[in-house]
């Protein structure tokens, strides 16, 4: 399994849902890819931001490895799901698809915990106290992509 995970920057969210899912990965001893990107540049090359390393060592999720890249169309091939965090997102992802095997890649992360729903990961860019309930999402969601493997 492949997975890449997608948010705007990829400094905030997306980078928190790779940790979490590679961190569940290695603890269930599968041999998934797990990567991340955002839609936007602006942070190309930068590490995750700094409140959302704090958050995911709290929890015993080293982030630091990773730096942000924007997403690309040849992602569509690279990976069998790309799950975004918003609806945003989807549609920035969407619009590069090029048929319908691309489009059926992609869902909303949240999905896997509120099906149906549309429900997107609040941005917590602006909000320092918003990682937390961020990284609560997404730990809930990652168990449940774990489960329905
Ligand atoms: P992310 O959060 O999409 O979760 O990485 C953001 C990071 C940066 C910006 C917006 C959202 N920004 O506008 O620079």
């Amino acid at each position: 399994m492949r997975i890449l995970m997608v948010c705007l920057g990829n400094i905030c969210r997306s980078p928190l849902a790779e940790g979490i899912l590679k961190h569940k990965v290695r603890q269930n001893g599968l041999d998934w890819t797990v990567d991340s990107a955002g839609t936007g540049s602006w942070h190309a090359g930068e590490l995750p931001d700094r409140r959302s390393i704090a958050v995911a060592r709290k929890y015993g999720v080293d982030i630091t490895d990773q730096r942000a890249r924007q997403f690309q169309a040849a992602d569509f091939d690279r990976f069998d799901q790309i799950l975004v965090m918003d609806t945003q997102n989807q549609r920035d992802v969407l619009r590069q698809a090029q048929h319908d095997e691309h489009r059926a890649k992609v869902q909303l992360i949240l999905d896997f915990i509120y099906p149906g729903q549309d429900r997107s990961v609040p941005d917590p860019y602006y909000d320092d106290n918003g990682f937390e309930e961020v990284f609560g999402m997404l730990d809930a969601a990652c168990d449940k992509l774990l489960k329905q493997q």
